[in-house]
């Protein structure tokens, strides 16, 4: 099969035929119908020190965010079989572990990563346990299925802060700050403020019915966001761009009482004031990471179904899977959002 390979421990990846994936007892291959890029992917393009650091160990095939039709199924697999349509969850638990064993798979302690730690999905076949691989309605496009995965994470931090009703924030309007836009939006917030540096990407924050999309660079946010709420500030904030100056300005417009969702990943330490920024406002901060197993995939899974989600503005680009070196050049300049790969075609 054709597939896109990490070969070395430095930047790049090639297109290259590769032997289809032989299972274990308790795998399943699927072929790929639609497979997505992100920032994760970029990272191991690139070779950056986080790749450099995260457990990787080429060669080994990219990609981690894809839907597909089951193909076969390992010896020990009994809930899927061969035509089944399924999007791929990147957190593969150990099923052991004190985590697993009390409802948390999606943070075991001994968690793997589906496209990091093991071959991925930028192929025309991949292999993922059974546990990973989720039904879904054949009513959802693959593209859409192929983003499952980076949607839930924002779907989650959107359940967790309980947006309806609330002024909210979303700092960062990536894909995953996009998708969480359009969750707020779905759950009922009342005010959606959006920040990111890049003009394309505000832009996509308006389509996707923000309230305010404010640019930090140019403008004041902090007094934007009490101007909003009658110099209340707002009731929850999430962040998506793993900015150390916007996250701890974040805690300068959260109202007292507020909630806060962290999923983007500072590449460093933040240094918090406890007192005026937490402990004085009663703040409450919940990390994120990735879907809960699989509560969020049922909620995302009803959620498009019932068309309660606008997504199209997100998906920027399609194109087939041997253009992969254009993709990662468009989501690196910033240009494309999120980029949908097809291996079926060359
Ligand atoms: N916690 C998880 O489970 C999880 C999963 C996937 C990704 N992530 C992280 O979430 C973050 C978002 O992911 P993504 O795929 O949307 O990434 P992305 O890089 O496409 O989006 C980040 C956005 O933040 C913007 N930004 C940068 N500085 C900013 C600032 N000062 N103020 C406002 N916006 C700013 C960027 O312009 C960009 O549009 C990344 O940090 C990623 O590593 C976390
Ligand atoms: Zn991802
Ligand atoms: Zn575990």
């Amino acid at each position: 099969m054709i597939a896109v390979v990490k070969q070395e421990r430095r930047v790049g990846a090639k297109l290259e035929e590769v032997k289809t994936p032989e299972l274990g007892s308790e795998d399943v291959l699927v072929k790929v119908k639609a497979t997505a890029l992100c920032g994760t992917d970029l990272h191991i393009y690139e070779w950056s020190p986080w790749a450099q650091n995260a457990g990787i160990h080429p060669p080994q095939i990219m990609g981690h965010e894809f839907s597909g039709e089951i193909a076969a199924v390992g010896n020990a697999v009994v809930n899927l079989t061969p035509g089944d349509y399924v999007a791929g969850e990147t957190h593969i638990p150990c099923g052991k572990c004190y985590q697993c064993r009390n409802g948390q798979q999606h943070i075991c302690g001994n968690l793997k990563l589906f496209g990091v730690h093991t071959d991925g999905c930028f192929a025309e076949y991949a292999k993922i346990p059974a546990i990973c691989a989720v039904k879904i309605p054949t009513t959802i496009p693959p593209e859409i299925g192929a983003v499952f995965e980076p949607l839930g994470t924002a779907l989650r931090a959107s359940l967790a802060v309980k947006v309806a009703g609330k002024n909210v924030a979303v700092i960062g309007c990536g894909p995953i700050g996009l998708f969480a836009i359009a969750c707020s939006r779905a759950m009922g917030a009342a005010n959606i403020i959006a920040t990111d540096v890049v003009n394309e990407r505000l832009q996509l924050s308006k389509e996707l019915g923000a309230d305010a999309s404010l640019n930090p660079a140019k403008e004041d946010v902090v007094d934007a966001a009490l101007e909003m709420t009658r110099g209340v500030g707002v009731d929850v904030f999430m962040d998506a761009s793993g900015s150390v100056a916007a996250i701890k300005q974040g805690f300068q417009y959260l109202r007292k009482g507020g909630e806060v969702a962290l999923i983007g990943l500072p590449s460093e330490p933040i240094e918090l004031n406890l007192g005026p920024d937490i402990i004085f406002k009663e703040a409450k901060i919940i990390g994120i990471h990735g879907r809960e197993m699989f509560s969020t995939w049922t909620q995302m899974e009803n959620m498009i179904d019932k068309g309660l989600l606008n997504l199209d503005p997100i998906i920027s680009h399609r194109m087939p899977l041997s253009e992969f070196e254009k993709a990662f050049e468009l989501i690196k300049t910033g240009k494309g959002c999120k980029v949908i790969l097809d291996p079926s075609q060359t």
